[in-house]
């Protein structure tokens, strides 16, 4: 009897919103950023789970989904690519945290405005307002452009045109979150470093400086933070979240060094030596090697770096925690990668 009394009223509080908050939904929460996002609301309990509905491209009643089920966490199916199934799933949410999309082929080779990623996002715009959201907050990269017309890197194109999309909005407010270079990622950025068995000894970048890696783990709790703030202040804004430890990726490759035993060195070449290289040497596909290779450009411009963005440390700060330095993460990742050897699987698997 408690249990229906309890899901009639979560029901009712769903459809108004709820005296306890308004309706959140987080898309993406199978992937690295949406499930640290979504694990950090529960954990900390910052947005009532009987107010929370998460998206899926995939299938809702998969039972991967269950445990958040039975905590009261409502499942949809979403994708991207298909307005109308958006607004339907998007009715009744009041604040939607639109975890950009994943789907880099969207974007090489060069695509025009509308064409790459951001069409998916600009899909998903046109859906909130169509169902009535009112709050969008838009997962960027934080590669911050010194330049204002924009970051040399490819890898911030789409988000570029998401974050201008949501910019023109007048019946929506906004929030963009630029997620600082995740430090997991560093082996992509030291030449597809494969850990301690690849038998390269210098490895072949198109650039260097420094970096402000920041863990997904600290990222999911700052954005989940930023999604459950209650207050109007984050409206129209866009923010940086990133720890303040910045480093080059010689720094990494001295750690590297330290742990495995093995010199890795770095050698910087120009961008054609690069994309050369990976294509003809190393089996990159040449579309890819051609679109990642200015991201070293916008390192080398130091848009990887934001020592003027304290805004994680504080809001990690209240749960008594700090951003993790890069230095451990390399460490973890490199001791796992020595404890699974032989089981195959490179370093890092995605970009
Ligand atoms: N800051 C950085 O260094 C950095 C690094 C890499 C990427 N990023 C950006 O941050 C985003 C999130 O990164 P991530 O590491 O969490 O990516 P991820 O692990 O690949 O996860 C993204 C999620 O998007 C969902 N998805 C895929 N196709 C979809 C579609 N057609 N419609 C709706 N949802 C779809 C998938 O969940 P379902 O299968 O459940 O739908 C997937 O789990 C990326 O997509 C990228 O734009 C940032």
């Amino acid at each position: 009897m408690l249990r229906f009394m309890d899901r009639d009223q979560s029901q009712k509080n769903r459809q108004a919103g709820s005296a306890a908050g308004l309706n959140h939904m987080v898309t993406g929460v199978s992937g690295r950023l949406g499930s640290a996002v979504l694990q950090a609301i529960l954990e900390h309990d910052l947005i009532s789970p009987l107010n929370l509905f998460i998206s899926t491209s995939s299938d809702p009643n998969d039972k991967k989904w269950q445990q958040v089920k039975t905590r009261g966490v409502v499942v949809r199916h979403a994708n991207y690519d298909d307005v109308p199934g958006m607004i339907k799933a998007f009715k009744g949410i009041h604040k939607l945290l639109l975890i950009s999309s994943p789907l880099l082929e969207l974007d090489i080779p060069y695509k025009e405005y509308g064409e790459g990623r951001d069409r998916q996002h600009i899909n998903v715009i046109l859906a909130c307002r169509a169902a009535g959201v009112r709050h969008i907050y838009y997962t960027s990269l934080g590669l911050a452009p010194i330049n204002p017309f924009g970051s040399i890197a490819s890898t911030m194109l789409a988000h570029h045109r998401t974050e201008h999309t949501l910019r023109l909005l007048v019946d929506i407010s906004y929030t963009i979150i630029r997620e600082a270079p995740y430090a997991e990622l560093w082996p992509l950025y030291l030449g597809f470093y494969d850990g301690p068995s690849d038998k390269r000894r210098d490895l072949l970048i198109a650039g260097d400086g420094p970096v402000s890696w920041t863990s997904i783990q600290d990222l999911g709790l700052g954005t989940a933070l930023i999604l459950a703030d209650m207050s109007t202040s984050w409206s129209g804004v866009t923010t940086t979240l990133s720890s303040q430890f910045a480093v080059p990726l010689h720094h990494i490759a001295e750690i590297v060094t330290r742990l495995c035993g093995n010199e890795t060195r770095l050698s910087i070449v120009s961008q054609e030596q690069y994309i050369q290289y990976y294509t003809h040497e190393q089996g990159i596909d040449e579309n890819i090697s051609r679109w990642w290779v200015s991201t070293y450009a916008a390192l080398t411009r130091h848009e990887g770096w934001h020592a003027d963005a304290p805004l994680l440390s504080r809001l990690l700060e209240k749960f008594g925690r700090k951003p993790k330095h890069i230095d451990e993460v390399v460490r973890e990742m490199l001791s796992a990668r020595k404890q699974n050897e032989g089981n195959g699987g490179p370093l890092v698997a995605e970009w």
